[in-house]
């Protein structure tokens, strides 16, 4: 009876521990994303090398695309990692100087909101363009004056 008694405990105290150990390991492995996610933002280099973009992208985007360029998932399509994006970088300018009123997929979720058009300028839309084409660890490459001068900025 007794030797039963203290198997069940020593049964009970190994699955316990068990359990808050996979817990612990949860917690900390997401702290640390969470910690390495916060790191990549305030030391993007991207700051220094587009910081017209970048101070655009502060003032007029992030309340959309947010902080972390990931977007609101379902409503505000991410501009980290977009394989949208990406495909067409032209597109990107045109759609930040114009707006975008159609149904698009980004990484294979649908958004239908409409973007209205964010700035006056192809210099400032090539300029935050280039900027989230290389912040958050995107390594989208660059766009040019050159490759948007046949996109039409749209009566305001
Ligand atoms: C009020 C919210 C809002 C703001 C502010 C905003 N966007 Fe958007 N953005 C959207 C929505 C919604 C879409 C999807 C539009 C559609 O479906 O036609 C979008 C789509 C995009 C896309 C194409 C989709 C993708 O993920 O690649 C780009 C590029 C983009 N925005 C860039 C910008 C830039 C640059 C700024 C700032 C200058 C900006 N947006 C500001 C809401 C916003």
């Amino acid at each position: 009876m007794k030797t039963q008694l203290i198997f069940k405990i020593i049964f009970v105290l190994t699955i316990g521990f068990g359990a808050i150990a996979t817990y612990a390991k949860i917690i900390d492995s997401s702290t640390i994303k969470a910690k390495l996610d916060v790191m990549l933002i305030q030391n993007d280099p991207a700051d220094a090398k587009f910081p017209i973009g970048a101070k655009i992208y502060k003032e007029k985007c992030i309340i959309c695309h947010m902080e972390d360029g990931k977007g609101i998932p379902g409503a505000f399509p991410p501009l980290k990692d977009s394989d949208y994006l990406f495909a067409d970088k032209v597109r990107a300018v045109a759609q930040t100087l114009n707006g975008s009123q159609i149904e698009m997929v980004v990484n294979g979720m649908t958004y239908v909101a409409p973007m209205t058009p964010q700035v006056d300028t192809k210099e400032d839309a090539v300029a935050v363009i280039n900027y989230v084409l290389n912040a958050w660890g995107n390594n989208g490459g660059t766009v040019t004056l050159e490759d948007v001068k046949n996109v039409k900025i749209n009566p305001r």
